[in-house]
């Protein structure tokens, strides 16, 4: 099967690039990373890309002290993802809002894991929040990526119980686990052209709309925690 070509966006620890990182070294799934970009400097996200021989774009937002627009990351970012000519872009802990004019122009569909059921709890402090809402079921979803902040089509969904006892941390800790199983199975659906990657065919889906006559509709939701 070809490789699906991936550029995964990171602010952080890059846990979830490592999961993908040892799924492409363990011949898991079909996928190459052929780069990943941070627009933060301090990311340990970056260490795990170099370690991997991976390319890596630093594109600092605070670069000399000052803060870089987001147009020129965004320039920059589009002018590394042609050269990389990635197939899909993946948000992983990519904690800067892109513009529709990026999103539009970017050569490749972009999807992004987010650390709650949406529509639930979009943008940040999820977990607290959905302890605050007395939740009963929690999780993570992975979405294509529109202009308006995590509501694009939603692929899958990774489902946990809520316990008694848990606080955001160890929801966080929990959910976690959950994102390390969802993201890999979500772009093994995606390489395998279960879910398209037409943007246009995510853009004016509908919530639900059946992806095919003999699949669930969207968004499959996977009880794993
Ligand atoms: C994850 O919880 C993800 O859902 C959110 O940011 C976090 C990134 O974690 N968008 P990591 O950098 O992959 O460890």
């Amino acid at each position: 099967m070809k490789k699906l070509k991936l550029a995964v966006l990171v602010s952080g620890s890059g846990t979830n690039l490592q999961t993908l990182i040892n799924a492409q070294q363990a011949n898991e799934l079909p996928i190459e990373i052929v780069g990943v970009i941070s627009n933060r400097e301090d990311a340990y996200a970056i260490e795990r890309a170099k370690n991997a021989n991976i390319n890596v774009a630093v594109l600092s937002h605070t670069s000399s002290g000052k803060r870089m627009a987001i147009k020129t990351f965004e320039k920059h970012a589009l002018k590394q993802l042609q050269e990389w000519q990635a197939d899909l872009v993946v948000l992983a802990g990519f904690m800067r809002v892109l513009s529709g004019d990026f999103i539009n122009a970017c050569p490749a569909p972009i999807i992004n894991i987010h650390p709650s059921l949406l529509p639930k709890f979009k943008g940040l402090d999820t977990h607290a929040r959905a302890i605050d809402a007395g939740e009963e079921e929690h999780g993570c979803s992975v979405h294509i990526v529109t202009a308006e902040l995590d509501s694009g089509q939603i692929l899958t969904q990774a489902v946990l119980q809520v316990a008694d006892d848990d606080t955001a941390d160890t929801l966080q800790q929990r959910v976690h686990q959950l994102e390390y199983q969802i993201l890999p199975f979500t772009i093994a659906m995606i390489a395998k052209g279960v879910f398209a990657t037409d943007k246009a065919e995510y853009l004016d889906v509908q919530q639900g709309e059946i992806v095919a006559e003999c699949l669930p509709r969207l968004p499959w939701k996977l009880q794993l925690g």
